[in-house]
C-alpha cells in the first residue's frame, strides 16, 4: 500500500534530491482539505449544504452552498502551511497573500475549489482542480500579479480531486501522471495507477451542443464530420470538466469549450482550470490548445482570465485543429 504522502516523498528523493520537502508539506495541505470536501460534498443532502448562497461570485455566477465552503476549506488548510506565498481562487475577487516570500514561503497555489457546481445538487460527479507556481526569482513580493500571472509551462505541479463514486485525485509534479484512491476505511488516498498514459486516439468527442451555432465555423464543420458513417464518434458531456476530463484522461477522446457569442474567450478559466488540466494532459502524452496554441504558452493578462479549450488524445486534439484554423 502506498499513500499519496509516501508517493510525494518517494519521487521528490529520487527525481528532485534538492527538494527540503517543503514541496510536499504544501500538497499534504491540499491532500487534508479535498479528504475535508469529500465529507462535505457527500453527506451535503443532510446537513442544509444544498442550494446556493444566494451571492454572486467575480465570475458572475451564483455561489453554491458548497462551492463556499470547499473554498474555506482550502484556505484554511492551505493558509497556515508555512510554504505557501499566494492563495488565488475562482471563488474571491482578489488574490489572498499569506506572507512575503522568503526561502521557505515560495508557493503559489492556485484553485478551483468546487468544479461542476451546477450539478452538485443532483448528485452528478464535481471534483477539486489546483495549479502551484513558484515565485519568481529576484521580482519582490510587493509585484503580486507578476508572480501569479506565469504562463502554464511554468506550474510546478498541478492536480484534480474528483468526487464521485469513489473519490479520485491525480497529480504530476513534470514527471508523469499518478492516480490515487481514497480509502475511507484508513482515510488515506492510496497508488492506483502509476505513469498514466493517454491513449492517443478515441472516437468520443465532449462539448456542449446546444452552443453549437454560436461555435465558429470550423468547430461547427468539425462536428458535422463527427456525425458521418466515416467518422462514426460518440458523444460524452457531464458538464463537470473534471469528470469530463478524467474520462479523456483514462479514455481518450477530446473535449471541447470553444468560443461562444456569449463567451468569446469560453467560458473556461486559464489559471486554474484550463492550465492544470493542460499540463496533466501533455504529461500523460495528450495535447491542450486554444485552437490558436499551446495552453501552457499562454501568457495570463489577467487572475480570472477566460480561454477556450480543446484538450484531450493528441490525434483528436489535431484533428480538431484540421477543421478549425482560428484567423
Ligand atoms: P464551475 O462549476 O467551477 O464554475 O465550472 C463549471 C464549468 C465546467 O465544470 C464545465 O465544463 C462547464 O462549466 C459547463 O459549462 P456549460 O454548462 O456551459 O456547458
Ligand atoms: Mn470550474
Ligand atoms: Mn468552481
Amino acid at each position: 500500500m502506498q499513500t499519496v504522502q509516501q508517493h510525494i516523498i518517494e519521487r521528490q528523493r529520487q527525481e528532485h534530491p534538492e527538494a527540503s520537502g517543503e514541496f510536499s508539506w504544501l500538497l499534504s495541505g491540499i491532500i487534508l482539505a479535498t479528504k475535508v470536501i469529500a465529507d462535505q460534498v457527500r453527506t451535503a443532502g443532510l446537513n442544509n449544504l444544498l442550494g446556493d448562497t444566494g451571492q454572486v461570485n467575480v465570475q458572475g455566477e451564483v455561489v453554491q452552498k458548497l462551492d463556499d465552503l470547499a473554498n474555506e476549506t482550502i484556505l484554511a488548510c492551505l493558509g497556515f502551511r508555512d510554504t505557501v506565498g499566494i492563495m488565488v481562487s475562482e471563488e474571491d475577487d482578489e488574490p489572498h497573500i499569506i506572507k512575503e516570500f522568503d526561502g521557505r514561503a515560495k508557493y503559489i497555489v492556485l484553485f478551483d475549489p468546487l468544479d461542476g457546481s451546477s450539478n452538485i445538487d443532483v448528485n452528478v460527479s464535481i471534483g477539486t482542480i489546483f495549479s502551484i507556481l513558484q515565485n519568481r526569482e529576484g521580482v519582490d513580493s510587493s509585484k503580486v500579479m507578476d508572480h501569479i500571472l506565469q504562463p502554464g509551462y511554468r506550474q510546478v505541479a498541478a492536480g484534480y480531486v474528483i468526487y464521485s463514486s469513489s473519490t479520485v485525485m491525480a497529480y504530476t509534479t513534470g514527471d508523469g501522471v499518478h492516480m490515487f484512491t481514497l480509502d475511507p476505511t484508513i482515510g488515506a488516498f492510496r497508488l492506483s495507477q502509476e505513469a498514466i498514459t493517454m491513449p492517443a486516439q478515441r472516437k468520443m468527442y465532449s462539448v456542449n451542443e446546444a452552443y453549437r451555432s454560436q461555435f465558429p465555423q470550423g468547430v461547427q464543420d468539425y462536428l458535422d464530420w463527427t456525425k458521418t458513417d466515416e467518422a462514426g464518434y460518440s458523444l460524452r458531456y457531464i458538464g463537470s470538466l473534471v469528470a469530463d476530463f478524467h474520462r479523456t484522461l483514462l479514455r481518450g477522446g477530446v473535449f471541447l469549450y470553444p468560443p461562444t457569442k456569449k463567451a468569446p474567450e469560453g467560458k473556461l478559466r486559464l489559471l486554474y482550470e484550463a492550465n492544470p488540466l493542460a499540463f496533466i494532459a501533455e504529461q500523460a502524452g495528450g495535447a491542450a490548445t486554444d485552437g490558436r496554441q499551446r495552453i501552457l504558452d499562454k501568457v495570463p493578462t489577467a487572475l480570472h482570465e477566460r480561454t477556450p479549450l480543446i484538450v484531450g488524445s493528441k490525434e483528436e486534439v489535431e484533428r480538431v485543429a484540421s477543421f478549425w484554423k482560428p484567423e
